[in-house]
């Protein structure tokens, strides 16, 4: 069963470019709820346990001190077919493949700077909602 939830992270350029508006704005727009979002700046810490899954890929250095060099956008939306529907919202990894009218085609610099993260299944989608949210700062 597909479930209903999805963790978004805005990232550093993005939020440090005045995109976090106009992203947040295409999330309402498709429908998504917001069930928890909060603005706060990764330690490198965080986002190394963050991102721990990619720890043996190359990028994943640069990857870690991108993401903790500014502040975030965290939040939890919801809708049917969340995790789906979000990819389909934000477009592929790398911009440059990324469709028109996509969140990463329009404000993503570069496939490491690619404006937002949006989780990949169901399972990670709790996982990282849980990294960021407790039980009461979800509505
Ligand atoms: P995100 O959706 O946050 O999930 C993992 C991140 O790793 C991805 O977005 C990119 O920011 C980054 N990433 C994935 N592939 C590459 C790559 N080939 N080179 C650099 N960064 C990458």
């Amino acid at each position: 069963m597909n479930g209903n939830i999805t963790l978004t992270m805005i990232k550093p350029t993005a939020v440090k470019n005045g995109y976090a508006g106009p992203i947040l704005a295409m999330i309402n727009q498709a429908g998504f709820r917001i069930q928890a979002m909060k603005f706060m700046k990764l330690s490198k810490e965080q986002a190394q346990k963050f991102y721990e899954v990619h720890k043996a890929r190359p990028f994943y250095k640069d990857l870690v001190e991108f993401m903790s060099s500014g502040p975030i956008v965290a939040a939890i939306l919801e809708k049917e077919n969340a995790v789906e529907a979000y990819r389909e919202l934000i477009g592929a990894t790398d911009p440059s493949k990324a469709e028109k009218g996509t969140i990463r085609h329009r404000y993503a610099g570069n496939i490491q700077e690619n404006a937002v993260h949006g989780s990949d299944s169901d399972e990670n989608a709790i996982i990282e909602s849980d990294f960021f949210f407790s039980r009461v700062e979800r509505y």
